[in-house]
């Protein structure tokens, strides 16, 4: 078994400084070391180096800002994590802000054209061009991935490979009104904290792999951004939301997938270390590190 991590050090799905950093902070506190002293061989080589385009060649299209540089990054890392995928190896993607995952499901789509995504999350990120109020594509990537929304020509790339019933999401607790309609318009799946008060978070896992998921034969793209966990333990983000997810609800959902043997990708994202205080920051870092040890086997017995 094989993990191959994507670092991508990218912050322009948002407009918060230090997300960039992220990846840089996880691989320093030793992540590849950990993973590999969980069995796995560990390939990393390096952080993506990604060419910049300067903001002034990148003016907004419609709302969307810096629309040429996501794009751009996003098809780099859709290659990435194809390529890895195709030898067998599990592509572990660090960010960076969540619009990256518009280049992580499709690289995992490339591969495994029947997998289903875990979305977990405070937010649904199913802004379309015409919804979103922010104009932060870190807040648009699945309404990319599933194909609605204004066509935009810079990111015809991406292709419509998921469909509203292989997406399901856990952890919901600031939904726009807009995306609250494309939801139900889509009969997409999601357990809010309101579900993980009423059932706990065993039951909605539970639930959440039998939608999509229900023989346990599909391959899991789990896509991880840790403002799903509460402040008080994942402070440094950019867009945080109190009444989250507790420690051991995160790694709950991280081991159970596990547990399915169907995993066959990560994303662990919008880990932001130039926000909050030293102490917060290496609280979030070790919390991704060890969502990601719990995804990948790290069992408590
Ligand atoms: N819904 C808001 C927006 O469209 C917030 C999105 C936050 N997304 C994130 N990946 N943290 O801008
Ligand atoms: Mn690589
Ligand atoms: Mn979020
Ligand atoms: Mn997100």
């Amino acid at each position: 078994k094989t993990v191959a991590i994507v670092g991508c050090p990218f912050s322009g799905g948002q407009t918060k400084a230090g997300v960039d950093k992220g990846p840089i902070h996880l691989v320093d506190a030793g992540l590849p070391e950990q993973l590999a002293h969980l069995g796995w061989k560990v390939l990393f080589d390096g952080h993506h180096q990604f060419e910049e385009i300067s903001a002034a060649n990148d003016p907004p299209i419609g709302k969307l800002k810096n629309p040429r540089m996501v794009s751009k990054v996003c098809q780099a890392v859709a290659k990435q994590v194809g390529e890895h995928a195709k030898r067998g190896e599990l592509p572990l993607t660090l960010g960076g802000d969540h619009s990256l995952a518009m280049g992580t499901i499709s690289g995992t789509f490339e591969k495994y054209p029947d997998a289903c995504v875990v979305w977990v999350d405070a937010h649904a990120d199913i802004n379309t061009p015409d919804t979103t109020d922010s104009g932060n594509i870190h807040g648009m990537p699945v309404s990319f991935l599933l194909g609605i929304g204004t066509k935009v020509p810079e990111f015809a790339w991406v292709k419509p490979v998921l469909k509203p019933n292989r997406i399901v999401y856990i952890g919901l607790r600031d939904v726009d009104a807009g995306e609250k309609r494309i939801l139900k318009e889509n009969g997409i799946k999601a357990f809010s904290m309101h579900e993980v008060d009423k059932y706990g978070i065993g039951k909605v896992v539970e639930m959440a792999l039998d939608h999509v998921n229900p023989n346990r034969d599909r391959p899991i793209h789990l896509s991880f951004d840790v403002d799903a966990l509460d402040p008080s333990v994942a402070p440094s983000t950019g867009t945080p939301v109190r009444g989250g997810l507790t420690f051991r609800e995160g790694h709950y959902i991280c081991e159970t997938i596990y547990e399915t043997g169907c995993l066959v990708a990560v994303d662990i994202m919008e880990v932001n270390p130039f926000l909050s205080d030293a102490d917060s920051v290496k609280q979030t870092v070790a919390v991704g590190c060890s969502l990601v040890r719990s995804a990948l086997g790290e069992t408590l017995l």
